[in-house]
């Protein structure tokens, strides 16, 4: 079952993003990890500043959480995470079919240029990468990423982006 995620579930929420990050140890550069990789009080800042969960929950458990925020004309997908054992069983493409039916705006995705499995799971449904010489503009006007985070990130985008490009 596919929810909005509650008020009070913010620590459920870091359990879920700090077990499914274990997926970035050892491959995304070494002074970019952070244990935990999102720290409690991060994550409540990013919920006040509008980042909405949803979360996929299986036998009354959340296992799944995407953020969706509305920044400028777009939506960003922000923190995508399945726990580790429950990952490749569907739960994150029904979590992006879901969230990609709530909104009609063009939607960006930013990511670690390194996390070759993100890359494939977003290309294989409907997102495609921004050509390099946009993606540190569009980091710098959507996102707060530090330019050393920025050197090793990529953006995604849906269709409906680069249409609205054109
Ligand atoms: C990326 C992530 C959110 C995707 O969630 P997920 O639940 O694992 O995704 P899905 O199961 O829907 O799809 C993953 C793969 O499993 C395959 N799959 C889907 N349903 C499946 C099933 N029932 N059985 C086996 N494999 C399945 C899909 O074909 C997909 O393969 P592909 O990427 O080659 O297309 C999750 O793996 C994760 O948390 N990873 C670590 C953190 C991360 O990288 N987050 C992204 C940050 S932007």
């Amino acid at each position: 079952m596919i929810r909005d995620c509650r008020d009070n579930e913010s620590e459920i929420i870091g359990q879920i993003i700090n077990d499914g990050a274990q997926a970035y140890k050892g491959v995304i550069p070494a002074d970019c990890w952070t244990e935990p990789y999102m720290p409690q009080a991060e994550l409540i800042e990013e919920i006040a500043a509008g980042v909405r969960f949803l979360g996929y929950e299986e036998d009354g458990q959340l296992v799944g959480v995407m953020g969706v925020q509305d920044v400028q004309d777009v939506a960003l997908i922000r923190h995508a995470y399945v726990r580790t054992s429950h990952q490749n069983r569907g739960i994150g493409g029904r979590l992006l079919a879901y969230m990609s039916e709530q909104t009609n705006r063009p939607t960006l995705i930013g990511t670690w240029a390194d996390a070759s499995w993100a890359l494939r799971f977003y290309q294989n449904r409907g997102f495609q990468l921004v050509d390099a010489k946009y993606k540190d503009p569009l980091l710098i006007k959507y996102w707060t990423v530090p330019p050393l985070q920025r050197e090793v990130s990529v953006v995604l985008a849906n269709e409906r982006w680069f249409a609205s490009t054109t």
